[in-house]
């Protein structure tokens, strides 16, 4: 029996379990687990027996203010191998080993934390952590499978450096990506109760290409014209994509987060670069998600020295214009491009503040017709909205009509505007 609560989405009112397996990748563990405590969540930590070779108990103590217990046997009066699992809202295992995979997808329940996964009703995330050659062997792919079947979601690791010389998939994707998709899973809509609680799956199969950031236009070897975007946004639409089983291609433009897991990365500078991105992969696109800001004009010219200004001339020089011209269109284009097909679905971003004749929404409405895109994410940007954890939109259709709102943190957000697209009326362009 579980004890009910109601289901939390957000971590700041989340009870979240950190199991730490037997891994040098442990150490790591430590900026997940203050991460979830600066995000507000309630952390309890409990790492296997072979993990405490590598980080011990009085660390995860100390950073998580709560008592660390790892044996079956430690505080049995209050059942603590069953009421830790019953009573989270997430459990994290970070890293998971080859060894702890193999004995959740067992359903084994020999120490504190299988004990608590094999209990939990929560969403379950495993960020994993070995040597290539073990995450690669049929053993370990198998697990793997069984495992993202039951739903649990199993991110994928990083590729790079391992502990040895060695290198491949295997690394720990960095603190901050695996919090960003806990975040995005424990926000995710779920489906079913007892053991076949999941998050729901309705992007399975689909290929969805995001573009996030903002784009810089180079005006000479050292200047650029930039804007605010932190890309987090489009990072936090990546990781929902993902926790709902899409295929996920981000564009990024200019964004200094770690990538998701899972999710593959294009860095691009410029509009026009981002334009070529977005066209190269028009064919294998089922949803075009515009979240990045692309400059609306560029330098006709990028000077190939630096501009300089002239010492003689003090401030009587004549100050240098620099001729702009449009750049392309990107969300116009896909749309022109797509005709009458049904795919891509397109789903464009608005940033408005308003001016006295026309609301910020007013704005967006009529851009939502003008553009064409199939859903229109309108944010009110004339407070400070930039790199901000939460933000506040209404998503409109073609027809500049609202069709749902949404308030709170990005990965909220970001769950809406899946659950408006998944909701289009028609057929969805891509097969599970
Ligand atoms: N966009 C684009 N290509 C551009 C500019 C914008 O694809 N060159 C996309 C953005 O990614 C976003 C949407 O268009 O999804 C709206 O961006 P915004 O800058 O608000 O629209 P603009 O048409 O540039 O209108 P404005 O004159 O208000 O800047």
């Amino acid at each position: 029996m579980t004890v009910p609560h109601a289901p939390v989405q957000d971590l700041d009112s989340a009870r979240v379990v950190v199991g730490v397996a037997g891994g040098i990748a442990a150490y790591k563990a430590a900026h997940l687990v203050r991460g979830l405590v600066a995000s507000g969540a309630q952390v309890q930590v409990i790492p296997t027996e072979s993990s405490l070779d590598f980080v011990g108990k009085a660390t995860w103590e100390a950073l998580s203010h709560h008592r660390v217990l790892t044996s079956v046997f430690e505080d049995v009066d209050q059942v603590a191998h069953v009421a830790i699992g019953q009573e989270a809202d997430l459990v994290v295992v970070a890293p998971a080993t080859a060894d702890l995979l193999a004995r959740l997808r067992m359903g084994r329940a020999d120490d504190l934390l299988t004990a608590t996964l094999l209990v939990t009703r929560a969403p379950v995330v495993l960020a994993p952590a070995m040597h290539t050659e073990m995450w690669e062997h049929p053993a370990t792919v198998d697990n793997v499978a069984v495992l993202r079947e039951r739903g649990v979601h199993v991110l994928d690791p990083a590729v790079g450096r391992l502990t040895g010389a060695d290198s491949g998939p295997g690394r720990l994707p960095e603190p901050e990506a695996i919090l960003e998709a806990a975040r995005a899973v424990l926000a995710a809509p779920r489906t079913g109760t007892g053991t076949a609680a999941r998050t729901v799956r309705d992007l399975a199969g689909a290929r969805v290409v995001i573009t996030a950031g903002g784009t810089r236009e180079d005006l000479d070897p050292v200047r650029f014209l930039a804007n605010h975007s932190s890309g987090r946004q489009g990072w936090a639409l990546a990781h929902a994509a993902i926790a709902r089983g899409a295929d996920v291609t981000l564009i990024a433009a200019n964004v200094e987060l770690d990538t998701p897991p899972g999710a593959h990365r294009i860095d691009v500078r410029s509009a026009a670069d981002l334009a070529a991105a977005v066209a190269e992969r028009r064919a294998e696109t089922d949803v075009l998600i515009m979240a990045a800001a692309v400059a609306d004009f560029t330098a006709v010219e990028t000077a190939g020295h630096k501009i300089k200004k002239d010492e003689t001339a003090g401030h009587e020089q004549e100050v240098p214009s620099i001729p702009l011209r449009r750049t392309e269109d990107v969300l116009r284009s896909a749309v022109r491009a797509r005709g009458q097909a049904k795919a891509p679905v397109i789903v464009g971003f608005a940033a408005e503040t308003g001016s006295a004749a026309q609301t910020a929404l007013a704005q967006a409405q009529a851009k939502a017709r003008r553009k064409g895109a199939d859903l229109l994410v309108f944010n009110d940007v004339s407070g400070d909205v930039f790199g901000a954890a939460d933000n506040s939109v209404a998503i409109l259709d073609a027809d500049g009509q609202v069709r749902a709102e949404a308030t709170g943190s990005k990965a909220r957000v970001a769950h809406a505007v899946l659950d408006a697209l998944v909701a289009l009326p028609g057929d969805v362009p891509w097969s599970v």
